[in-house]
This record gives structure tokens, sequence and C-alpha cells, in this order.
């Protein structure tokens, strides 16, 4: 069994328990401040107006929140979602069922949006633009494209690479929202509410300390949260502790940071094999084992935001921080 915290994908645990405590409306929803007050007022006015809500961009690396605010903004619209994921969608005859099926300004909501193929994207504009769907019947010969009306709708789109999309497509969406990396206060919320759905209880310290090492991610903390829970029942007496907290922690091998082991070794690699750096990410990717949009999408975001790694036009570079971070002596470069 794969026993990563850090992974890109719900695991089926998270499913299980997901259903309990994923936030349904703005009010639950912790952090992300500047999103939520414009989605607030972006939602309320197109209630007052009577629309449907203009089509939303959500993009930020995995597990930051971008599922459960495309049912909230559904929540809160008081209309129903239907979602499909981009590769899922292979046949403009997928699409059309899904389009179908929704109801005045319903939300539709289309994960890892980046990954949809093109000719379904170009039947996707006038859906978006217009309301209205041209697809193409019949077969060899006598085909033909027919126009299908549709009722307004909102398509709430999630990436975690913004970069990927194409620019009509970025540019038909009136609303684009990047999420951010939480602060370990906000972390500690959402732990402590965690704590309260499933009642299970944790102490101040306890939360603090599984907060700081969440690598900014609600997902993670969720699942840090679950494993700790564990050891407090079958080590201790059931209450989340600091000191089953930080036991468990290393056991799951997270450091004080919340880098987890392939963080180590991906820092590492970088100082060992290719000296600090630069180094082309296919390098990095194919040392450790991974794959170079794993690490992208998963790993990297986070080292650079928490100034471990930098990217430079040749390459990727560990900081001196990181070498801090590992206890490995830094050599400056003489060049720098
Ligand atoms: N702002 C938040 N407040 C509380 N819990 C959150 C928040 N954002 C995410 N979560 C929790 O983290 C989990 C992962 O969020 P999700 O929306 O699936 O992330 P993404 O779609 O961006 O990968 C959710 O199930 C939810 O329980
Ligand atoms: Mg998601």
């Amino acid at each position: 069994m794969d026993d990563r915290i850090i992974t890109e994908e719900e695991l089926e645990e998270d499913k299980l328990v997901d259903a309990s405590i994923r936030p349904l409306y703005l009010e639950e929803y912790i952090g992300q401040e500047d999103v939520k007050q414009n989605i607030k007022v972006y939602v309320e006015a197109a209630k007052m107006r009577g629309e449907s809500l203009d089509h939303v961009l959500l993009y930020g690396p995995p597990g930051l929140g971008k599922t459960t605010l495309a049912n909230i903004i559904a929540n809160e619209m008081g209309v129903n979602i239907k979602t499909a994921s981009g590769p899922s969608i292979e046949k403009s005859g997928d699409l059309a069922a899904i389009l179908s099926t929704l109801e005045p300004n319903d939300v539709l909501f289309i994960d890892e949006i980046h990954r949809m193929p093109s000719y379904i994207e170009e039947i996707l504009y006038p859906a978006m633009e217009d309301f209205v769907l041209d697809i193409m019947i019949g077969g060899e010969g006598n085909s033909r494209s027919i126009r299908i009306n549709l009722p307004p709708f909102t398509l709430v789109g999630a990436t975690t690479r913004a970069g990927d999309l194409t620019s009509p497509l970025r540019d038909r969406f009136g609303i684009i929202a990047k999420l951010q990396y939480y602060t370990i206060d906000e972390l500690v919320k959402i732990v402590k509410r965690t704590s309260k759905v499933l009642n299970v209880e944790i102490e101040e310290e306890a939360a603090l300390e599984l907060a700081s090492r969440s690598r900014g991610t609600p997902r993670i903390a969720n699942r840090l949260f679950k494993r700790v829970r564990d050891f407090a029942l079958v080590e201790g007496n059931g209450i989340i502790d600091l000191e089953i907290t930080k036991k468990a922690l290393d056991r799951l091998k997270i450091d004080d940071k919340g880098l987890d082991d392939t963080d180590h070794q991906l820092l590492l690699a970088i100082i060992k094999k290719f000296n600090g750096g630069p180094v082309g990410i296919e390098s990095v990717a194919s040392s450790i084992g991974e794959e170079v949009t794993t690490i992208e999408d998963v790993y990297e975001p986070y080292l650079l935001q928490q100034g471990f790694l930098k990217r430079t036009p040749r390459g990727r570079v560990a900081t001196p921080l990181a070498y801090e971070h590992l206890q490995i002596e830094y050599q400056s470069d003489l060049f720098e």
C-alpha cells in the first residue's frame, strides 16, 4: 500500500470522511478571504438579478479547496451541481449529455479542466458565451450540424495549472480566483472544525503542531488528523495531545515544516547529485523516480513558497534555507 500523505488524488478514505467534514456554505469555508468576499458579492448580485453566476475558474495546488468551493457556489446560488472531469469528456456526445441535464442557473463543475480535449473545448466556447450547443449528427456523407439551446448555466472550472489553459478558454471566465496556501492559524481552525465534526478531542498545542506540519493544505491537515486519531486511540487514551501528535507525525516521516520523504529526496538530489543546481526539472524527476507533472503540481509549489527552492531560467536551485533545513553545509557558488 502506498502510504503517502502528500498525494495529488483524493484517496478512498478522504471520500468517506469528506462528506461529513467538507464545508457546505461560504460561512464555514475557512480562509481565502479575498476569494470568499468576491464570490459572495457576485453570488448575491446574480441572485438579485435572477441570472446565472458568471463562469468561474478556480486554480491552485491540490487540496486547497477548489472542489469544495465549486460545491459551495452551487449551494449559495441554490442550484444543482453537475460534475465532470476534463479527461473524462472524450466525445462531443459526452458533453452534450451533461449539458442537456442542466436546469436554469445550474453549476457545471469541470475538474482538471486543463486536461479537456481541444475539440471539446471548442464546443464549449459557444455554450459558455451564448448558451448554445452546436453538434454534428449523422454519419459519413450526410452529417449536419444542429444547434441546441441551453439554459443559462455557470461553468466552474478547476485546475492545478492555469498556465496550461488556452487563452480563448481562460478569457471566457468572468471570475478567476487563485487559491493560496493556508496560514497556520487557518489550518488550526480547520483542524478544530474537523475534530468537532468527527467528535474526537484535540488539545490546543496538538492542533497547532498538526497545522504547522500540513503544508498549508487542508486536505493534508485532515489526512494527518485521521492518522493521528488512530495513534491516539491505539497508543493513548483517544484524546489527541501534543505527545501523540509528534510521535505519529514522526512515524509518518513528516518533518517540522511538513516536508515528507519525497520532498527530502528531491532537495537532497538537487544538493548532492547536482551540486545545488541549477538543474532541469526532468533530471531531478528521473533521479528520484517521480513524474515531472507530480513534482511541478504537488511538491514544488510548496517548496517554492517556503523558500527551499528557487526557479531560475537555467533550472531549479536549492536555497541556503534548504541546506540549513537538511543540516548540510552550504557551499556558496563562486560565481554568485
Ligand atoms: N477553506 C476550507 N475550510 C475548511 N475545510 C476545507 C477548506 N478547503 C478545503 N477543505 C477541506 O480539504 C479537503 C480538500 O479540499 P478539496 O476541495 O477537495 O481540494 P481541491 O479540490 O482543491 O483539491 C476538503 O474535503 C475539505 O474537507
Ligand atoms: Mg478537487
